[in-house]
């Protein structure tokens, strides 16, 4: 089985779907724009071999490397996790004549107005919206919405330039602010928690289901540094908080006939009970959410995602025995860390609860929250009961700080 996979090094939880697909048995080529000898040695290990291209993200140019790289002989599977890259991915297999999703098919997760367009279509429930590109017809759109609202970039990611907007006084301010954004949709505001739902499918079919939530909603963590931002695995997906949202789920998916490999989609659940969808992607989740699962399911999903491309089959059981919960910690101030508060204590009143403690090392530089997820560290703790870990959760966001200067 040879397997070409784009951007083994980038971002980095690639390296760890590298090793699951030669712990499968895969022969590994791996594509991408890091140079070779900045290649981390455990991830060269796991590569058969490795091309490097100028500019990862010119389609035409990486596939015509590729081709001569491969000189004749056709790849498996040719695949990726990253978002950026899955068109290029469709479009190397059509150019390359490997099965896998096709450019139709990635486009429905890839473009937010035909993937909300084709998910209306199935009969689904979705914010109402519309397209604009001026500011007459944001106007006219958020006549016909009604306030509150979203304003948020078409081709949106990391919530970057996206805003609640609560009045018609507020609008004009916001309109001022994505004047550089070429296209914009306007949304009708969705209350409510939000959640995701993730899946491993083959030829469509989810082997492998889970659910998180947000605590609190992904755009007010994003807005708000001060917020230490909570993903929670949702233990039993039959209770009735979440299975709208995981029959939602599936027939998202199979209106945008997904086929095999990861999804991940964001969804809300408002007072009322309804599940709305919000996103979805045919990719792995980022902010550490595969490790998260892999927490809760005591799984390694890196390589039964590499076993469910290459064998069709998954090999992780359906049981979820734990709710993991990640607790992701910005630092106060700004420049280098300086010291970490609250630590030690917490390990004393929750030390077999915590699985995992990532946090910047003193004298390390901040990373930028607005640009990462994953900010100055994070705590990952497990419960049997959701409620337990999630107590534990804000008692790490709170109690726990780390300080720079
Ligand atoms: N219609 C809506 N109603 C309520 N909240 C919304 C709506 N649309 C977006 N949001 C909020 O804004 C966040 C970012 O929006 P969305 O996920 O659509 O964009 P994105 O830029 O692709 O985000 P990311 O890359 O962070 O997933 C959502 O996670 C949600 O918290
Ligand atoms: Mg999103």
């Amino acid at each position: 089985m040879d397997v070409v996979f784009l951007s083994p090094a980038y971002p980095p939880e690639m390296a760890a779907f590298t090793r699951g697909l030669a712990e499968v048995g895969a022969r590994v080529f791996g594509v991408g724009d890091s140079a070779p000898d900045s290649l981390p040695q455990a991830l060269r290990g796991h590569l058969t071999d490795y091309v490097h291209v100028p500019r990862i993200m010119d389609d035409a140019d990486v596939i015509a490397r590729v081709g001569r790289w491969l000189g004749g002989r056709r790849p498996d599977r040719i695949e990726t996790n990253w978002e950026p890259l899955t068109v290029l991915a469709a479009r190397m297999r059509a150019a390359l004549g490997v099965p896998g999703l096709s450019e139709d098919v990635v486009l429905g997760f890839r473009d937010k107005p035909l993937m909300r367009e084709r998910v209306a279509q199935a009969g689904l429930r979705v914010p109402r919206s519309a397209r604009v590109r001026t500011r007459g017809e944001a106007w006219e759109a958020a006549a016909a919405i009604g306030f509150p609202l979203i304003v948020k970039p078409v081709a949106g990611a990391g919530s970057a330039d996206t805003f609640r907007v609560d009045s018609e006084s507020a609008l004009d301010g916001v309109l001022d602010q994505v004047r550089h954004v070429p296209e914009i949709s306007v949304e009708e505001f969705i209350e409510g928690e939000e959640y995701t739902y993730e899946t491993l499918c083959v030829d469509g079919a989810p082997v492998y289901e889970s659910v998180c939530q947000y605590f609190p909603n992904a755009l007010v963590a994003r807005q708000n540094e001060w917020i230490s931002p909570i993903i929670q695995s949702v233990r039993h997906l039959d209770d009735p908080r979440v299975r709208d949202g995981v029959t939602l789920g599936r027939s998202v998916l199979s209106a945008l006939r997904m086929g095999t490999g990861f999804t991940h989609m964001e969804w809300f659940r408002t007072p009322s009970g309804e599940a709305i969808f919000g996103e979805v992607a045919c990719r792995a989740p980022g902010a550490n959410m595969v490790d998260l699962m892999n927490y809760t399911s005591d799984v390694d999903l890196f390589r039964e995602w590499a076993r469910v491309v290459c064998h069709g089959v998954c090999a992780a059981p359906r049981e979820r025995p734990w709710s993991a919960a990640i607790v992701f910690k910005r630092a106060e101030g700004h420049g280098r860390i300086t010291h970490v508060e609250g630590v030690d204590a917490f390990r004393r009143r929750h030390g077999s609860a915590i699985v995992r403690e990532e946090l910047l090392p003193i004298g390390a530089p901040r990373r930028d929250w607005k640009q990462t997820f994953l900010s100055d560290g994070n705590v990952v703790v497990r419960h049997r009961d959701g409620a337990e870990a999630l107590r534990i959760a804000m008692d790490a966001a709170s109690s726990i700080r780390l300080y720079a200067r």
